[in-house]
């Protein structure tokens, strides 16, 4: 429409006059926003910017395939894969508090940058030169929730919002900072993404680990993954994932109860399933899903995770709920 070339062109030219003709890195985490933050930016400065995308070892399965792969082929955009699942992972040991998750993923999500704009400025043989800016896809509701809005309290650091260190080398260029989800999803198919980046479910940039409420191990994610991709798959072959605004999936890894499985006793954890329904993720109600669908990702979940002998549905909307667990 009219009004959405215009959000884009002005835009582009407000973030070419930011960069100038300088360097920027956009870390992609396969989600609508920084997609198309980053399709606006390549947009403005074209191979000036370079994409990272972090494998924090918080994905869901098949996530980084389809960033690599989705992305790459939609945008034509520079990648620049890290595997750093070791040291996110090193650095979440032990820890069990919401807020301390984020701010340790956004301080590492931080250091990672910082390392992967060295390597680029190496690789490019651009001696002498930095990448001064990086680009983020903050929406106007991270703005508010993180208490940059006026007069907000933090609810949650979004850890692209709340959770930066004040040491920070670059300087940020967020192009969404005033926009609704909706809208974000209407300036990319302006810049023709395909509709399953702009019509994926949001997921939020801590990843898994604050959908595992305690600590995080690789165990629990491994578990975690399992019942989050039988449910997704699921929702998906009920053709549902246009009326569901997110379906995240909680793994209470410090509760247990009892169960029975054949003629044994089992003391397993349950899994919590999240369907919200909802415009923009300020305020969302609890998806009415089908009770056969829910029965079949129950029963799924319940034979295909051995260690998972409980499944729940929240049924709680936000507020006073939020979303997310943590
Ligand atoms: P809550 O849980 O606050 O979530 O109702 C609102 C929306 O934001 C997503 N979310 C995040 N996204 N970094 C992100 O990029 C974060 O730290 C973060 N925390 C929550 C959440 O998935 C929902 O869509």
């Amino acid at each position: 429409t009219w009004t959405m070339v215009n959000i884009v062109d002005e835009t582009v030219e407000a973030i070419r006059a930011q960069i100038g003709g300088k360097r920027a890195i956009c870390g992609l985490s396969g989600g609508v926003d920084s997609a198309v933050a980053a399709a606006l930016v390549q947009r403005a400065i074209g191979d000036r910017l370079t994409c990272v995308f972090v494998d924090h070892g918080l994905l869901r399965e098949g996530e980084a395939e389809q960033v690599e792969r989705d992305y790459v082929e939609a945008t034509g955009v520079s990648l620049k894969v890290v595997d750093a699942a070791d040291r996110f992972l090193d650095a979440l040991a032990g820890v069990e508090d919401p807020e301390a998750k984020r701010k340790i993923i956004g301080r590492e999500f931080i250091r990672v940058f910082e390392e992967a704009a060295r390597d680029i400025v190496a690789d490019a043989g651009a001696h002498g030169e930095s990448v001064d800016f990086l680009v983020q896809g903050t929406l106007y509701p991270d703005v508010v929730e993180s208490g940059g809005g006026e007069g907000a309290a933090t609810i949650k650091s979004h850890h692209n919002v709340g959770g930066l260190p004040d040491d920070l080398q670059f300087r940020l260029v967020e192009p969404l900072r005033a926009l609704f989800k909706d809208e974000v999803r209407k300036v990319g198919e302006e810049l023709g993404l395909p509709p399953r980046i702009v019509w994926r479910h949001p997921f939020p940039g801590p990843g898994l680990a604050i959908r595992v409420v305690g600590e995080v191990t690789r165990e629990r994610l491994a578990v975690l993954r399992k019942a989050d991709a039988i449910a997704r798959e699921e929702l998906t072959a009920a053709g549902l994932d246009r009326e569901v605004w997110q379906f995240p999936v909680v793994l209470l890894a410090n509760v247990r109860s009892v169960g029975v499985q054949g003629d044994r006793r089992t003391y397993g954890h349950p899994i919590v399933l999240r369907p919200v329904t909802g415009e923009d993720a300020m305020t969302a109600d609890w998806a009415r899903l089908p009770a056969e669908l829910l029965e079949r990702i129950s029963t799924r979940i319940t034979n295909e995770v051995p260690e998972v002998n409980r499944v729940v549905l929240d049924i709680t909307s936000k507020p006073p709920g939020t979303i997310e667990w943590e």
